[in-house]
């Protein structure tokens, strides 16, 4: 048996890094980018309800199979550190922690650090099991009217059925002594908000529920009005009961892996991919940064990271509802989450009056072109390539000589122009010193990647993974 095979008992990851080798040999022969399948790659991961992945819904997932393929590859040390600067929900840092690795998250939003922190969090079950019982009988004992959060638009999206249960829960909550275990309650509960509200769950940002959008005879108009119904009615209280115990069945799988061979560990550390640093996460999500220190340069094995696309996604938007009711802040709180991420649309408009070019003549092209037609969109353009650059010049300081760096990207549309994005990311990371190994594109399978609503920009046809390597020292110029 091959070391890798030994380290990946349960899973047969050893063929995969016999696959990258060859792939990076048929590259360096041939130049060109190699079609791969990561689903036929990684056969014994069926579908993605795996371990905790699914705790919670979140825009734009990393399909687990790509990093997995990566992490059993020849790029990938045995207990290596690994870090996803752009982690959203964790996947990379729960596929690094099944393979024995150290892995390290950054995230811009409090509710994906809360969610990766539980999700690659191994619970004894027995005490889950024995906290939701106590929970769920402190919660229907209570008898004090718990205070319902003000936020805008609340009774457009919640009956008041529903706002009390929230409510009522929430109190529930926040009394819990165990940080670890109520923090595992708080996800449950965010995950339930959507399930509740007046908003189409086919949608990801928030879009009220409307039956009067279908003709009043038809199949649409029965089905939304029963929606919407069963969201005026719904009972938060055994919503959650429920929900817990779904997510216990979930953890059970996290703990039996810790059982039959040895886990790594998954950590977020801090928020910001634009300037790398290290705090201790406390509740929800949120970073004790008095606390913070400097992230060690030379110090990362290998990144593995999926960055938010231009415009493509509403990253924040979808979770708008979940804040408000987590109480992680109020509307301007959230909007200055929102503009802090990169790709964002938040701007004012003395910010996108001027034109602002990059220094790439391929970007500088398109963000000329675009702004001749739409002024917003062409500074948009030209941030998300400055702050793409950043991260970067982050990255190459924090990976080690001769580290690796994989990064997931799609070329998507602003207005009637297909960008570049993986030539343009690509010229941009070796400006910083990286060198490209390896470039591939994998088709996507599912197309939910856009809202329908959304005309400025669509959906996203390929993904590129690009695989680049930081110079040894004893490397040539
Ligand atoms: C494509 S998503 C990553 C999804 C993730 N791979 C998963 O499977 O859940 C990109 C992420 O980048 C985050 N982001 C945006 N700006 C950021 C920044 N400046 N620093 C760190 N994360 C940021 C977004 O919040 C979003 O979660």
């Amino acid at each position: 048996m091959t070391e890798l095979a030994v380290r990946n008992s349960i899973e047969p990851n050893s063929i995969v890094g016999e696959s990258l080798e060859h792939y990076i040999a048929e590259y360096e022969r041939c130049g060109e980018p190699q079609v791969v399948s990561f689903r036929d790659k990684c056969p014994w991961i069926k579908g993605t309800d795996r371990y905790t992945h699914l705790i919670h819904r979140y825009t734009a997932k990393l399909l687990p199979h790509i990093p997995t393929f990566f992490l059993a590859s020849s790029i990938c040390p045995s207990n290596a550190t690994i870090l996803d600067p752009f982690a959203g929900s964790g996947t990379v840092l729960l596929e690094g922690m099944l393979q024995g690795h150290r892995v390290l998250g950054i995230e811009i939003n409090p509710i994906a650090r809360l969610i990766a922190k539980v999700k690659t969090t191994v619970f004894n079950t027995i005490s889950l099991q024995e906290a939701a019982e106590d929970i769920i009988k402190s919660i229907s004992l209570s008898t004090h009217d718990p205070e319902i959060p003000d936020f805008q638009n609340r009774d457009l999206w919640f009956s008041k059925k529903v706002q009390k249960g929230l409510a009522k829960v929430k109190a529930g909550i926040e009394t819990f002594q165990d940080e670890s275990i109520r923090d595992f309650f708080w996800v449950c509960y965010s995950s339930m908000v959507r399930r509740v509200a007046f908003a189409d769950p086919r949608i990801s940002p928030p879009v009220v529920l409307k039956p009067e959008k279908f003709d009043s005879n038809s199949p649409a108009h029965k089905k939304v009005s029963r929606m919407v119904e069963e969201r005026t009615n719904a009972n938060v209280e055994t919503l959650f009961a429920l929900t817990l115990q779904e997510f216990i069945k979930r953890f059970r799988r996290l703990e039996e892996a810790s059982k039959v061979r040895e886990l790594g560990s998954a950590e977020v550390v801090w928020d910001d991919a634009l300037n790398l640093n290290m705090a201790p996460i406390k509740e929800k999500g949120l970073l004790a940064k008095a606390a913070a220190r400097m992230f060690p340069l030379d110090s990362v094995d290998l990144v593995i990271t999926s960055p938010p696309y231009m415009n493509a996604q509403k990253y924040a938007r979808s979770l708008r509802l979940e804040w408000y009711w987590l109480g992680l802040g109020s509307y301007d709180e959230f909007r200055a989450m929102d503009a802090s991420m990169i790709g964002t649309e938040r701007m004012t408009c003395d910010e996108y009056g001027e034109l602002k070019t990059v220094g790439h003549a391929v970007a500088d092209e398109f963000i000329e072109n675009v702004f001749s037609r739409d002024k917003h969109r062409a500074r948009l353009m030209a941030n998300y390539f400055d702050d793409m650059r950043t991260s970067f010049t982050e990255l190459f300081r924090v990976i080690k000589p001769s580290g690796h760096f994989v990064i997931v990207v799609g070329n998507n549309r602003v207005l009637k122009y297909r960008v570049p994005n993986n030539q343009i990311l690509t010229d941009l990371a070796t400006q910083e010193g990286f060198r490209v190994r390896l470039m591939v594109i994998d088709e996507i399978k599912s197309r939910g990647l856009m809202t329908k609503r959304n005309t400025t920009a669509d959906v996203i046809p390929a993904e590129w993974i690009i695989v680049f390597r930081k110079p040894s020292t004893t490397d040539g110029a």
